[in-house]
């Protein structure tokens, strides 16, 4: 039997990081976040004073990942996510990443991943597909709080503003844009604490092994 996979997608700070976290440790499964490769990649330009547009160099860095760099705190910064965002638009890169992400996903027991395009391109086949959606001002609230709680000073507003541009720039790239895949649920997350959205993923999941439409 094929290796379970469940793929989530959805913008910047819906929860969808912390969801995938969880429902892997549920199930049993390894979880990996995307986001933390493109957020790997931005950081070794940035750390080498390179453009963010410079695909060779680009390209280059994402062939040479190591992954057990992924666990840096610095790449959790809204900085390097916005320098993510930039990186991950193009398309050399995000080849350049695919094999990784499809080895992963294909590990036993099964696997949870996280990200933009997981549903719509790095596991198109993907047992159960779970699109997460909040709104912006909860997002930004989330993201501002987890950087207060690292020490970080934060304006709210301008959190809210980076959201909004990293959306924008994620829906609106020509390769493999944020969007959910046909066959994927949507989870919103504007109105769920942690426990509530991991049982309403849970609940997605069973629903779909049951061969059951999950209740909206
Ligand atoms: O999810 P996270 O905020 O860590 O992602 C950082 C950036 O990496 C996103 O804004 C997006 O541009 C990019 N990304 C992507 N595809 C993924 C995961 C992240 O393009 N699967």
């Amino acid at each position: 039997m094929a290796c379970m996979i469940i793929a989530i997608d959805g913008p910047a700070a819906s929860g969808k990081g912390t969801l995938g976290k969880r429902l892997a440790h549920h199930y049993g499964y390894r979880h990996l976040d995307t986001g933390v490769i493109y957020r790997a990649v931005a950081k070794a330009l940035l750390d080498a004073n390179i453009a963010l547009t410079n695909e060779a160099a680009a390209v280059a860095v994402a062939m040479e990942l190591d992954p057990e760099k992924f666990g840096h705190p610095e790449l959790k910064t809204q900085r390097i996510g916005d320098a993510a965002s930039v990186v991950s638009a193009i398309p050399r890169v995000r080849e350049a990443l695919v094999d990784f992400q499809r080895q992963f996903a294909a590990g036993p027991p099964g696997a949870v991943l996280d990200g933009r395009d997981i549903g719509t391109v790095i596991c198109p086949d993907a047992e159960v597909k779970i699109f997460v959606v909040a709104d912006p001002r909860v997002r930004a609230r989330r993201r501002a709080l987890e950087a207060r709680a690292r020490g970080e000073t934060v304006d709210e507003e301008a959190v809210l503003a980076d959201i909004i541009r990293r959306d924008e720039r994620d829906q609106n790239r020509p390769v493999a844009p944020l969007r959910p895949a046909p066959d994927a649920h949507t989870l919103d997350n504007s109105k769920l604490d942690i426990d509530a959205g991991v049982r309403a993923a849970i609940a997605i999941v069973e629903a779909v092994r049951a061969g059951r439409k999950p209740a909206p």
